[in-house]
């Protein structure tokens, strides 16, 4: 089961893993969902010659790009490589990621009846390849770096399991959990099952905090979250290791915030379309929180960029418990020099400029 060994204190006392627990830091850390990605030349270059899938599954590529990536961009944290959808292959799913597609599901449930085939995760070895990677990435990081593991949440991995792809408005997706509540929850069930073992699997293995990732759940208004995710979120949260922090990340869910922080999670993900301030202050104290730059503002002159980054240390106010990173993941076509030097302004201007709060 989980850490049972306590960490050593270089990564202990880690700004990200202090942040994570609230506590005051001297930096504010910063890493950037998707750090690892096709903005980045030598992840291309290490793509041009695997598939997505074959990359993600082999240990020593994806120790490669997830240790490049986070030494490259001098991060306070490196995030497996990984995907949220490799979790749908054991239970019975066709998984491809078609060129310029994104990814697709070959065999989506559709029926209340299809969650018959959905098959139970008895057992973490059919993902063994992802905890030979975690494992390898904790060895090759330098010591003081947490490493992230992360798994799609349920909701958002039903959308995928029910529409078969992506999709604009969930409507496969919605009118399945409005038809039949009883099927939902028993897919459900599947899925938070098989997502904590998996998670807690990779903690094991040298994962220092989890992230959750429920990339869909704005397209839920409050009412349909309280009575179809929420409860289910509550049982993954807590069948999660104690002793591990998690990350409870979502996007356009800025009318779920409360709803979220109730599940579980001890940092909150906020993106962009919320103020940042505004988003804590209603979370309150319980939680830490991570975010929230407009991935596109990266696309805009450096003194914008510069100006966006400063105004979210602003509003977080030198609380503690604030990991800046992007409000979502940061996009194929995104300046290398960009990130790199929003990197260095958030660590130079939380040191020194950072006001507090009155
Ligand atoms: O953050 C990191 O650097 C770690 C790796 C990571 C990937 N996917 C790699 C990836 C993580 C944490 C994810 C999570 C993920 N995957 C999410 C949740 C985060 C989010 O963005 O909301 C989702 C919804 C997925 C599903 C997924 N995987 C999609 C929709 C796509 C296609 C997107 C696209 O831009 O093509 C992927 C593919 C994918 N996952 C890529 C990467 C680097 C691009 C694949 C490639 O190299 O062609």
């Amino acid at each position: 089961m989980a850490s049972a060994n306590p960490l050593p204190d270089s990564l202990r006392e880690s700004p990200f893993l202090k942040a994570c627990r609230r506590e005051p830091t001297d930096v504010t850390p910063i890493w950037l969902m998707r750090q690892a990605g096709r903005y980045m030349p030598e992840y291309r270059e290490v793509r041009s010659k695997v598939s997505f899938l074959e990359l993600c599954k082999d240990p020593a590529l994806a120790t490669e790009v997830t240790v490049t990536a986070a030494e490259r961009l001098g991060v306070d944290a490196a995030i497996l490589f990984a995907d949220i959808l490799l979790i749908l292959e054991p239970l019975g799913f066709d998984l491809e990621f078609a060129k310029g597609e994104g990814p697709v599901i070959h065999n989506p449930i559709r029926e209340a009846k299809d969650v018959d085939r959905v098959r139970r995760l008895a057992e973490v070895e059919p993902l063994g390849y992802v905890m030979r990677a975690v494992s390898a990435i904790r060895s090759a990081l330098r010591p003081s770096t947490p490493l992230i593991g992360f798994a799609g949440a349920p909701f958002t991995l039903a959308c995928y399991a029910i529409e078969g792809g992506g999709s604009r408005h969930y409507e496969k997706a919605k009118s399945f959990m409005y038809r039949d509540q009883g099927a939902w929850d028993a897919l459900m069930s599947i899925l938070v099952d098989a997502t904590a073992l998996y998670l807690n699997a990779q903690a094991a293995a040298g994962a220092q905090v989890l992230q959750l990732f429920d990339s869909w759940v704005g397209t839920l208004g409050p009412d349909d979250y309280r009575r179809y995710v929420q409860p289910h979120m509550k049982r993954l949260f807590d069948k999660l290791d104690p002793n591990t922090p998690s990350i409870h990340f979502g996007t356009d869910t800025s009318t779920l915030l409360e709803l979220q922080r109730d599940a579980g999670g001890d940092v909150i993900g906020l993106d962009w379309r919320v103020d940042l301030g505004d988003g804590w202050d209603r979370l309150g104290p319980s939680v830490a929180v991570q975010g929230n730059l407009d991935p596109a503002v990266l696309f805009a002159p450096f003194p914008e960029v510069e100006r966006r980054a400063r105004c979210i240390l602003d509003r977080a106010a030198g609380r503690p418990g604030h990991i800046f990173n992007l409000g979502h993941g940061i996009m194929p076509h995104t300046p290398v020099d960009h990130v790199l030097r929003l990197v260095e302004l958030v660590h130079e201007y939380s040191r020194t400029g950072r006001p507090e709060r009155p």
